[in-house]
């Protein structure tokens, strides 16, 4: 059996290390996936489009303390720096090489902040941030790790604060890359925790883990995209007593 993924186990998740260290850890194919075609034909073909509407719902959110939680490849985080005033763009992902690679992209480099940490276990304290962004994240996590991310996610929102979570939408039973056998094994096999993804109910899981915070979560933009294949959601974060009636 091949164990070449412990390698990779260098302060990183298993399951990071175990099912996608040839997608994000290996820095030859870091090298290889940050290229615009490589990363659109992974979205077939819509990835301008669910960057540009998770831009177009950051226009409407509070900036003063954007978090994107993990980092993506392509042109995702220049274009957030470009977009959110003021500066700088906090940015926290495991991988080194990830973290390195997003601020090659940025200039002046001080309007990037990055660091390393489990999205799982955040440092930071409680309601830091205005805005949080999530680009195609937790259809990567095991379930026991998306509920860590997404409780802390809701945790360090500030009141009033929005989560931006850019994902493939809940089961797309109708979509023709679904009902193409072949093409749902594939898509299975080299993701393998979406098939739970698909089946969550993200706004019930939100809600549960605000609650957890003495917090209340409102879903109020929902953006389908590519036949309801993927969705770009906007959730409101208020805190217990100051949730308008
Ligand atoms: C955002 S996701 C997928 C993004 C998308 N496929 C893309 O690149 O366009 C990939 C990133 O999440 C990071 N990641 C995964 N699990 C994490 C965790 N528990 N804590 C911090 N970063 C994590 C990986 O290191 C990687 O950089």
């Amino acid at each position: 059996m091949l164990k070449l993924y412990k390698k990779f186990l260098d302060g990183t998740p298993e399951y990071l290390a175990r099912y996608y260290w040839w997608a994000y850890l290996w820095s030859k194919s870091v090298w290889f996936f940050d290229h615009q075609p490589i990363i659109n034909a992974i979205l077939f073909g819509q990835y301008k489009k669910l960057m540009h509407q998770t831009l177009q719902q950051l226009a409407h959110t509070d900036q003063t303390c954007v978090l994107q939680l993990t980092c993506v490849y392509g042109s995702l985080t220049p274009n957030l720096v470009q977009h959110i005033k003021p500066t700088p763009l906090h940015i926290t992902d495991v991988a080194p090489v990830q973290l390195r690679l997003a601020a090659r992209k940025i200039s002046p480099a001080t309007s990037l902040l990055a660091t390393r940490m489990n999205a799982e276990y955040l440092g930071y304290k409680d309601d830091s941030f205005t805005t949080t962004v999530l680009f195609f994240l937790l259809h990567e996590l095991p379930i026991q790790a998306r509920r860590h991310v997404l409780s802390e996610a809701v945790r360090t929102l500030a009141d009033g604060g929005t989560l931006l979570i850019t994902e493939y939408a809940e089961l797309p039973k109708h979509h023709f890359l679904y009902r193409f056998i072949p093409c749902r094994w594939a898509i299975t096999k080299l993701e393998p925790f979406l098939n739970d993804f698909w089946h969550e109910n993200l706004t019930e899981k939100l809600q549960y883990h605000a609650k957890k915070h003495g917090k209340h979560i409102t879903l109020i933009s929902n953006t389908n995209i590519f036949s309801k294949f993927y969705r770009v959601a906007a959730y409101r974060v208020e805190k217990y007593g100051t949730t308008s009636n």
